[in-house]
């Protein structure tokens, strides 16, 4: 599997954020603009997943991440938060961080896998629906 960054605007990127934000195409565009961000994806003739990081001083937040229905459970979750980790590593930067909603028993499920602590809750995070965040770090 090949991850390699995301540079430009991409239709497929943009449902696959959808799965995470409201608006996805917007949130895309900001985040191409946004110089703390880096973006990465799957691609298999299109994009069937992505990551997005955004970095400030000794630790890079996980903002999204997303993958295709049809290429879940393969590990490819898991590829993209160990390609974090180590980006991250390879940068001096000490710690990775998400914030994830309280219900999300996948992501929930593949942060654990992949080494992270649940360290906080922030009520009522999210909205559309209201939910607790739940927040998770990782020492890299
Ligand atoms: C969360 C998500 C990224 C996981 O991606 P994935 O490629 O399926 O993850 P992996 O295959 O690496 O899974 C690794 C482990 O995570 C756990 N896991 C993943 N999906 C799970 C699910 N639906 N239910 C329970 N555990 C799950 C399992 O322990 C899994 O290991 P296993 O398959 O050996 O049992 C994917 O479900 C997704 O895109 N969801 C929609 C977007 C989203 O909610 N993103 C997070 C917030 S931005």
């Amino acid at each position: 599997m090949q991850i390699e960054p995301l540079s430009a605007f991409d239709e497929d990127a943009a449902r696959l954020l959808s799965l995470c934000v409201r608006d996805g195409k917007r949130e895309l565009k900001e985040y191409l603009e946004n110089p703390a961000a880096e973006l990465f994806c799957v691609k298999k003739e299109r994009v069937c997943a992505i990551l997005i990081l955004i970095f400030g001083g000794d630790t890079a937040d996980i903002a999204d991440i997303a993958v295709c229905g049809n290429m879940r459970r393969q590990g490819v979750g898991t590829a993209l938060l160990s390609y974090a980790a180590d980006l991250c590593k390879s940068r001096g930067i000490s710690r990775l961080m998400l914030e994830v909603r309280a219900s999300n028993k996948a992501a929930i499920s593949l942060y654990e896998r992949a080494g992270f602590e649940k360290i906080a809750t922030r009520r009522r995070y999210y909205s559309n629906p209201a939910e607790d965040a739940a927040v998770f770090w990782r020492n890299l």
